[in-house]
């Protein structure tokens, strides 16, 4: 088992660089935000207060999450664009700080890896879930590049939302991933940090595998 960690904030083209690296490598890619953004979405069907950690901890146990390629599957079902909302986004992030939710994923997370290789993209991959991963990156960019990004990304969804709406929700999001007390977003230990602000996909992908292969 190899594990690639990729880590780092909203729209710093992590989940972009993470697929397009597992293509090239023939390795599995794990999406762990999709995960999150699953458990949000069960909570919000429910209509549970996220904060409430008795209630989503009672939740847990019924859900099953499963990731096949590009597809999110909340109980056998299809949930894959209906995880990708501005809505969700924020309520992924906020049950995302439950002890009981990480503690959940992190397993399934593990499970995932077990006998393959993977590259795992988070917020956490490389400082807790799998903190042996002999690669380990930490992709940056700037808040307004990111909010262009995702701005970019709603609109090819048919979603129009304002560039002011986005940079605001981006900052709380940063805020939050970063101030929260259990595995909080941070580079990790030896981690290569790379600032994806003003290059291209491609330019990325590169600086990544060369550093790989410098080990
Ligand atoms: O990466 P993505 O934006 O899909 O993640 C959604 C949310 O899930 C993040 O804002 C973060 O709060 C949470 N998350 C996390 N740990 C991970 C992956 C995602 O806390 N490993």
């Amino acid at each position: 088992m190899t594990v690639i960690a990729i880590d780092g904030p909203a729209g710093s083209g992590k989940s972009t660089i993470a697929r397009l690296l597992a293509e090239r490598l023939d390795f599995q890619y794990l999406d762990t935000g999709a995960m999150y953004r699953a458990v949000a979405l069960a909570v919000h069907r429910k209509n549970l207060d996220p904060n409430d950690e008795e209630s989503v901890r009672k939740l847990l146990p019924t859900l099953s999450i499963d990731l096949r390629g590009d597809r999110t599957f909340l109980n056998a079902e299809d949930v894959s664009h209906l995880i990708r909302t501005p809505e969700i986004d924020l309520l992924a992030s906020t049950v995302s700080k439950l002890p009981c939710v990480r503690e959940f994923l992190t397993k399934l997370q593990r499970d995932f890896a077990e006998g393959r290789d993977i590259v795992a993209e988070g917020r956490d991959m490389g400082t807790v879930v799998f903190p042996e991963a002999p690669y380990k990156f930490f992709l940056t960019a700037s808040p307004e590049e990111r909010a262009r990004r995702r701005k970019k990304q709603l609109e090819t969804q048919g979603e129009k939302v304002l560039y002011e709406t986005i940079l605001y929700q981006i900052k709380s999001r940063d805020k939050q991933d970063s101030g929260r007390s259990i595995a909080p977003l941070k580079v990790a230990k030896n981690a290569v940090v790379v600032d994806t602000t003003g290059k291209t996909i491609e330019e990325v992908l590169t600086e990544i595998i060369r550093s790989m292969d410098r080990g």
